[in-house]
């Protein structure tokens, strides 16, 4: 495959991440838009791209854009792409995603029914084939329209990328792995730092801030609906995959706490972090943050408290945000980084933050409230 475009959908608000993740592999960017990011890459992209970026939902191919206000106009535009190209005779291929934005083509079952049946007469005068049995490998095809305009893309990812595969067993409200990602990157935690969940749940956070620390590639846990394409090139995912192995630390033992009032969670923290491979670097203990308590003179809380959404859960959680504030008045030094969609909470916590960025959980409007500690001396000095 030559050069590509590629676009990297994302969580609202991320965008900025997202784009600090893809510069680090070293590619280009082409667009950043609400939601997605678009960049250059050849096929080692596709490959990295899957493996490494911790804040995408995932990666897809372009493979066309035009404009169309009819359904006729969207047939006869999908039906003019050289489908043949991208899939071959026995391939399964689902319109999987389509999405629209101030469209006049807006309904998405209409828009993934017209391009499923303009890719099948495309492919019918190729392939030579009336019919087509859809038994092989699988080539999800996504519709995104904004304001008219039609972008088809490939999807190379299949599942979406927040699962890691690590995550096996069901928790209540787990955050996606990708927002706990992105919430770690917000904080200037490094490896060698002190990092506590004090509501950790099934662990995403923790888990996530070390699979970070020990530099291991989210995806490669799992594999990719694209790795089984008959144009894809097994050497380039087999090197990818050596190089990502190679490139885990074993030098470092990471500093994590994660602690919850709920036994059965920590049960599910305990085997997730196992499956992740991160089991040592993180100690899951039952506590109540009311008792949370530190011998170390700095460190970070990152956390994802309930946020009493629900009516009967609201006093609770108030009273929660209020012993929050006083259990961690001890920990004047450290920095804490807490989402909620609790629109009181600075007022409970009884205290302002120093800086508060908009987050979604899902479609839940949240705040990431961060409150900065000072730096700790360097260790030399
Ligand atoms: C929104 S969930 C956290 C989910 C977690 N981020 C995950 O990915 O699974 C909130 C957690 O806070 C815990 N919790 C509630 N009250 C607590 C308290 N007083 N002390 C410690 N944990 C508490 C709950 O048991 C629950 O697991």
């Amino acid at each position: 495959m030559e050069r590509l475009e590629l676009t990297a959908p994302c969580n609202f608000a991320l965008e900025a991440i997202l784009s600090r993740e893809i510069k680090e592999l070293g590619y280009e960017i082409s667009k950043v838009e609400d939601g997605r990011v678009s960049f250059f890459a050849d096929e080692a992209g596709i490959c990295k791209a899957n493996l490494w970026l911790r804040t995408a939902e995932r990666v897809l191919i372009k493979i066309a854009e035009f404009h169309a206000e009819t359904y006729e106009e969207l047939f006869q535009n999908t039906k003019k792409i050289k489908w043949h190209e991208w899939i071959p005779k026995d391939a399964e291929f689902p319109v999987a995603r389509a999405s629209s934005i101030k469209s006049k083509l807006f309904s998405p079952s209409d828009i993934q029914a017209i391009v499923k049946k303009a890719v099948v007469e495309s492919l019918k005068s190729k392939h030579k084939l009336e019919w087509f049995p859809e038994s092989g490998a699988k080539y999800p095809i996504n519709v995104f329209i904004n304001k008219d305009r039609v972008i088809i893309y490939l999807d190379t990812s299949g599942v979406s990328l927040h699962k890691r595969g690590y995550r096996e067993i069901g928790s209540e409200a787990p955050i996606k792995e990708t927002l706990a990602a992105a919430m770690i990157s917000l904080t200037p935690w490094r490896e060698d730092r002190l990092l506590v969940d004090p509501f950790c749940g099934s662990g995403t956070i923790a888990i996530e801030a070390a699979l970070m620390g020990l530099n291991i590639a989210p995806g490669l846990k799992r594999d990719f609906v694209s790795e089984g394409w008959s144009y894809s090139d097994k050497q380039v995912w087999s090197r990818e995959r050596k190089e990502a192995e190679a490139k885990i630390r074993s030098d470092v033992k990471l500093k994590i706490q994660g602690y919850d009032i709920d036994e059965s969670v920590l049960k599910i923290a305990r085997k997730n972090a196992a499956l992740a491979g991160v089991a040592e670097h993180i100690h899951f203990q039952k506590r109540d943050v009311r008792e949370l308590s530190s011998g170390d003179s700095y460190g970070f809380i990152v956390t994802n408290p309930p946020y009493g959404e629900r009516l009967e859960d609201r006093k609770s959680v108030e009273q929660l945000y209020k012993a929050m504030g006083t259990a961690f008045s001890k920990l004047s030094t450290w920095s804490f980084y807490i989402i909620t969609a609790h629109e009181e909470f600075e007022r409970l916590f009884g205290k302002r933050a120093d800086k508060k960025r908009k987050l979604y959980n899902g479609m839940m409007k949240t705040d990431l409230y961060q409150y900065y500690g000072p730096k700790p001396p360097r260790r030399n000095e």
